[in-house]
C-alpha cells in the first residue's frame, strides 16, 4: 500500500462555500478510488480566501509570506491536486488565477490534476473547458479528462438526480488512475545547487 498526498485547493469566497463543498466531494471520491486500488490518501485542503492577502503580497513583492509558503510547497510536492474555482464573469475567479500566478514555474508540470468549478447558472459550465483547461495546458499539468461543474440547480435538484454525483465519482476515479500511474514526485531545493561561497572565492566555481 502506498500513501498518496492529495492537495485540494478551493477558490470559493462564500462561507459556506459551494466550491469547498464540491472540492470536498471530489477529494472523497478520489480517496475512495485510491482505496479501491489499495492506496491510502492524505488530503490537505486549502481555502484560498484565507490566503488572499498573502497572495496579493506575493504578487507585489515576489515573496511568499505566512502560511502561503507551506501551501505552495504542498502543491509542488503533492501526488495529485484538485483545483476548484467559482465562476466569476464567465471565467475563473481573480483570486484563483492569482494563486496560479504565484505558484513557482513547474509546480504543476506532469502533475495529476482534477479541475472543477461552481456557478450560479449551468449555462457557464464550459468555463472549465475554455478557461481553466487552457491554464492547465500552459502549466503542463496532466489533467483528468472529466472536469466537474456544479451549478446551483445541481445541488438544489439533488446531486444524484442532476448527475453531479456520477460526474464526481468518474472524475475521482480518473484522478486516482493518473496518480497511481504517475512517477514519484521528486522535489528539488534550488538552494541545493548554490555554489558554496568558499568555492566562489577560490575561483573553483
Ligand atoms: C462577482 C461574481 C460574479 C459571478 N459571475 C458568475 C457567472 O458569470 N456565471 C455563473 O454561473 N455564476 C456567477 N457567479 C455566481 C458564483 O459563481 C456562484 O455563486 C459560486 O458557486 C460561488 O462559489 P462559492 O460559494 O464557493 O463562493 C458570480 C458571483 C460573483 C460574486
Amino acid at each position: 500500500m502506498t500513501t498518496r498526498t492529495i492537495v485540494v485547493v478551493s477558490g470559493g469566497l462564500s462561507v459556506p462555500s459551494s466550491s469547498r463543498l464540491l472540492a470536498d466531494r471530489l477529494a472523497a471520491a478520489t480517496q475512495r478510488s485510491l482505496a479501491e486500488r489499495e492506496d491510502d490518501a492524505v488530503v490537505e485542503t486549502v481555502e484560498l480566501r484565507e490566503h488572499a492577502h498573502a497572495i496579493t503580497d506575493h504578487l507585489l513583492t515576489g515573496f511568499a509570506t505566512g502560511d502561503l509558503r507551506g501551501v505552495l510547497d504542498a502543491v509542488r510536492g503533492a501526488d495529485g491536486v484538485i483545483l476548484v474555482t467559482p465562476v466569476f464573469s464567465a471565467s475563473y475567479s481573480g483570486l484563483f488565477k492569482s494563486f496560479l500566478d504565484v505558484l513557482e514555474p513547474g509546480s504543476l508540470q506532469a502533475k495529476p490534476v482534477l479541475i472543477g468549478a461552481t456557478g450560479g447558472t449551468a449555462r457557464h459550465s464550459l468555463a472549465l473547458e475554455y478557461a481553466v483547461r487552457p491554464l492547465m495546458a500552459y502549466a503542463r499539468a496532466s489533467v483528468a479528462p472529466t472536469a466537474v461543474y456544479a451549478a446551483s440547480s445541481d445541488w438544489a435538484d439533488g446531486d444524484a438526480q442532476s448527475g453531479l454525483a456520477a460526474r464526481i465519482e468518474l472524475a475521482g476515479s480518473e484522478l486516482a488512475d493518473l496518480v497511481v500511474g504517475a512517477p514519484p514526485v521528486v522535489v528539488t531545493d534550488p538552494f541545493d545547487e548554490v555554489t558554496p561561497f568558499e568555492r566562489l572565492l577560490s575561483g573553483d566555481a
